[in-house]
């Protein structure tokens, strides 16, 4: 009987939504990383992109702290990016994509809808986690420079706008974080919680992954 209601179940929500489709969602249990060791807060977007965020448990909203970011995308997916301000303009952005056998990071800010050029406010280390396979590229930074900007800083103990914005298309010069790109086919905002994303020992843990 169990097994028939599941299955049943099953069926209906197959029925419901295109197989294509991937919901929303913001993990409820860290998500942590087998070979970086780092473990993040996740959300999910209906594009297929993983956005995952540790910040220091000992961050203030009172000094700047660095984020931990791993952006895990299929290969499909030609760049994806988070605006830590929740909105395209104003705000600094932090793009990935592919790059050979790893990803690279691209630093940008835009005060419009237009193309975002560098932005040097922020500074980021790449970890070695990063990589492209066979199906899908990851690229895990540390930044320096996301959480602070225009004299405001992410409370790490509240819930931030966040936004994301990913396109199939890949970067015209994928081994330059300077290259040029096309607009967005998604975009979206979500409410994270900073203090969900929290990670003990932080800084010692960055250091050896
Ligand atoms: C060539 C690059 C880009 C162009 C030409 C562009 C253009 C635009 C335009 C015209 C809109 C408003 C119309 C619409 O809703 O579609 C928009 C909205 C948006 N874009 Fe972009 N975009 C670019 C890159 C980016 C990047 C890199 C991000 C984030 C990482 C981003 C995030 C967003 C978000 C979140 C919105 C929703 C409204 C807002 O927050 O302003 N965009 N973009
Ligand atoms: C590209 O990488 C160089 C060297 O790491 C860095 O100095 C520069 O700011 C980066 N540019 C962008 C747009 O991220
Ligand atoms: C490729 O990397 C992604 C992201 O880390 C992982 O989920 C996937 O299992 C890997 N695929 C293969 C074939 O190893």
């Amino acid at each position: 009987m169990r097994t028939q209601l599941t299955a049943l179940a099953l069926a209906a929500s197959v029925l419901a939504a295109p197989a294509t489709e991937i919901l929303p969602r913001v993990s409820d249990a860290k998500v942590c990383d087998d070979v970086s060791k780092l473990c993040y807060s996740e959300y999910v977007a209906f594009s297929g992109v993983s956005y995952r965020i540790a910040i220091p448990d000992t961050a203030t909203a009172t000094a700047p702290y660095d984020i931990a970011l791993s952006i895990v995308a299929p290969k499909a997916i030609g760049w994806a990016g988070i605006a830590w301000g929740g909105a395209m303009a104003n705000n600094p952005l932090t793009l990935g994509w592919s790059n050979a056998a790893t990803a690279i990071v691209s630093s940008r800010f835009t005060t419009g809808h237009t193309m975002p050029t560098a932005y040097t406010g922020a500074s980021y280390t790449t970890l070695p986690s990063s990589k492209t396979n066979t199906t899908h590229w990851q690229l895990d930074v540390v930044c320096t420079g996301c959480s602070t900007w225009s004299g405001k800083t992410l409370d790490p103990g509240a819930a931030a706008s966040l936004a994301f914005a990913s396109s199939t298309t890949a970067p015209a010069d994928p081994s330059n974080n300077a290259s040029r790109f096309g607009i967005h086919n998604a975009k979206g905002k979500w409410s994270q919680d900073m203090s969900a994303a929290k990670l003990a020992g932080f800084a010692t843990l960055v250091q050896a992954a």
